[in-house]
């Protein structure tokens, strides 16, 4: 059809065709193509509805039914010319489909609006975003699980402000970002089932006089039920909001952690040792070796944030039902789908081919008095000092140390009887790093020991 002519599906009261402007404005073509799979399936689901509710001849709905699956062929090949005239991509399939079968595929819009289609289409593909999330974080939870288990026992720095608080175990650390990893898991599964209803029969706004059936084209998706209010079907986009803000939780995850590899891995570190396959050089500074792919998800992650906040935008003012307004969801939400996924794609493959640098970890954790509170609890424990008293003797100790310019372990036994007689040799048992992480058996702490339980427990539940 020519571009100049009214448009052949609204196009009945129209005189002229759209001022190019008007047509640059409205199309979404450019990008809503990507839903072609899930329009196709949202149409071929309601085509058999049609024919099993005799709203369309069989013959007519078979046609139909088979000319979709043609052009499908035709877009999966790149054999498909999209046209902008057409706007979107469920008025570009129904003109191929009629230059494909002709006449019946008039029929297909029976009962059913744009509206209800374009919200069953995003429904199925942030659907499909959350099972490919899903195997992403599952991925990476696994290169984490490996991780710990190498290193269980192996002693690195604690830090509070970044500053060297207390040792603990590269296994434990590791562990921290299962946990987190496995509540964005879980976030994701509990969207992923919230939006499992099906928009599609909502009709423009009001539901369809026509006698449909929304239960089984709800079914044929895979969709758990009908959505129960029409309005509500074709004008929310919170399940994609939804995505949107657990998408950004897990990259706030993911960021923090490729912050911490982007620290790890410098030279003033040297706490982990990313592979070259991760890693990029300097074109003029020979010795370099970059993490750019931990800092890369680091900026990313900005535009899932950025997503969140633009849909959030689009929404905020639009009275009930659909406006046209929404056709600007989606851009945003692939954009956030696709940096997620090939964040934690990048992140797993960072974490499973990383080194650390265990001699490193352990002469980090033995320095800054990462002991110290190992010895206010030995006085505590030992001398019966209350806490406070013990903090006090220890802040004595460590400023004695820092003045000699050594560590803890270092001041000798009646250097340490200077500032409070009652202390013992036992006391240095307690100040290494080994036997104070050792002793951190609270549950959730970081003994080696609670390490290992965790980390068995997780692998039972991954399988
Ligand atoms: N391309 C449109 C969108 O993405 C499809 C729905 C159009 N509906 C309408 N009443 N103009 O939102």
């Amino acid at each position: 059809m020519s571009d100049k002519t009214s448009n052949q599906m609204w196009g009945g009261r129209f005189a002229a065709g759209p001022d190019a402007i008007m047509e640059a404005i409205n199309a979404s073509i450019g990008f809503d193509k990507r839903l072609a799979a899930q329009d196709i399936a949202g149409s071929r689901a309601h085509a058999a509805m049609l024919a099993a509710t005799g709203i369309v001849d069989t013959s007519d709905a078979e046609a139909i039914r088979e000319g979709l699956l043609t052009v499908l062929s035709e877009i999966k090949a790149g054999d498909f010319e999209f046209s902008t005239a057409l706007e979107d991509i469920h008025m570009n399939v129904e003109a191929r489909l009629k230059e494909i079968i002709g006449e019946p595929a008039g029929r297909l819009h029976t009962a059913r609006s744009r509206n209800d289609q374009v919200a069953t289409d995003f429904r199925l593909w942030v659907r499909d975003q959350c099972d490919a999330a899903e195997g992403g974080i599952l991925a990476l939870m696994k290169a984490l699980l490996g991780q710990a288990e190498a290193g269980a026992d192996w002693v690195m720095p604690g830090f509070t402000h970044l500053q060297t608080a207390q040792p603990v175990t590269w296994g434990h650390h590791m562990m921290a970002y299962v946990e987190m990893f496995s509540r964005d898991l879980s976030r994701m599964r509990d969207a992923r089932k919230r939006m499992n209803e099906s928009p599609l029969g909502a009709a423009a706004l009001a539901g369809t006089g026509f006698p449909i059936d929304r239960q089984m084209t709800a079914e044929a998706l895979g969709f758990d039920r009908p959505m129960a209010n029409s309005l509500d079907a074709v004008s929310d986009r919170d399940f994609a909001l939804e995505f949107l803000s657990v998408a950004s939780i897990c990259a706030m995850h993911l960021s923090r952690f490729a912050e911490e590899l982007v620290i790890w891995s410098s030279a003033q570190f040297r706490f982990v040792t990313l592979s070259d396959r991760f890693s990029t050089g300097s074109s003029i500074m020979p010795q370099k070796k970059n993490p750019d792919a931990a800092e890369l998800i680091r900026a990313k992650i900005g535009r899932i944030f950025g997503a969140n906040v633009a849909l959030l935008m689009v929404m905020k003012g639009l009275p009930l039902a659909y406006s046209k307004d929404m056709q600007e969801d989606k851009e945003q939400v692939f954009d956030a789908a696709d940096n997620l996924m090939l964040a934690l794609a990048a992140m797993e493959g960072m974490v499973k081919d990383m080194t650390a640098n265990v001699a490193n970890l352990e002469t980090a954790a033995a320095s800054g008095f990462s002991t110290a509170t190992d010895l206010a609890d030995w006085l505590v424990r030992e001398t019966g000092l209350p806490f406070r008293d013990a903090h006090h003797v220890t802040g004595a100790l460590v400023a004695m140390a820092e003045k000699k310019g050594c560590d803890l372990s270092d001041l000798s036994l009646e250097e340490m009887k200077s500032v409070n007689g009652t202390i013992t040799e036992g006391i240095f048992d307690v100040l290494g790093v080994h036997n104070s992480v050792a002793s951190r058996m609270s549950y959730g702490g970081t003994a080696p020991a609670r390490v290992r339980e965790q980390v068995a427990r997780w692998k039972e539940i991954l399988g």
